[in-house]
This record gives C-alpha cells, sequence and structure tokens, in this order.
C-alpha cells in the first residue's frame, strides 16, 4: 500500500522545474509541466545519475551524465544509453503542498 508525504510546497517548483527530494529514504525527482507535478525515481536507469538536474525538453528529461532521454509522465525510457524506464510515483498538490505516494511496504 502506499502512502502520500509532503515533500515541499508548489512555490519552490513553479512550471519548467524541476528538483530532487528525499521521502522514505529514496530521492525523488519532481518535475513542473505546466502546472502538473510529476514524480520520478531521481536515478537514470543507465547509471544512476540524478534526472533531476536533467534538462527539460517538452515532456521528457534528458539525463544530465549520457544524454539518455525519459518521458516525464509515464518513466518510459526514449533513447539510449538507457534501455529500462524508471519507476513513476503519484503526486497530489493540496493547498500549496505537494505529497508523493510510496510503497510503504505492507503490501496491501
Ligand atoms: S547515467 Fe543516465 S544515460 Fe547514463
Amino acid at each position: 500500500m502506499s502512502t502520500f508525504y509532503t515533500v515541499t510546497t508548489i512555490d519552490r517548483i513553479p512550471p519548467g522545474a524541476s528538483r530532487c527530494v528525499e521521502v522514505g529514504g529514496r530521492e525523488i525527482a519532481l518535475f513542473n509541466l505546466a502546472g502538473t507535478v510529476y514524480a520520478l525515481d531521481d536515478r537514470c536507469s543507465h547509471e544512476d545519475a540524478p534526472l533531476s538536474e536533467g534538462e527539460i525538453e517538452g515532456e521528457t528529461v534528458v539525463c544530465p551524465w549520457h544524454l539518455a532521454r525519459f518521458e516525464i509522465k509515464t518513466g518510459k525510457v526514449l533513447s539510449a544509453p538507457a534501455c529500462a524506464g524508471v519507476e513513476t510515483f503519484a503526486v497530489r498538490v493540496r493547498d500549496g503542498v505537494v505529497q508523493v505516494a510510496i510503497d510503504d511496504g505492507t503490501g496491501g
């Protein structure tokens, strides 16, 4: 079962921005695409580069190390050298507070 954790406030991640947050012992990359926030594992599936530091191009993020591309909304890999996608997490924004759903390990 997943639990929503508060990670930041929406004013700290304006449209077009990205940032890394830590929650549940994991580093999560947040991306604000035109006012909607998406969350991906902040480790590239190739060699663990921080995707939150990558360039955002449209709805994709370009890995800062070897330039693999990922679809921000789905985590799907779009180009080499990465060959696997990255995990995505549900996000909700309530009263300006950004929350990310992380599996709490209870399996429900
Ligand atoms: S670490 Fe991302 S493409 Fe290599």
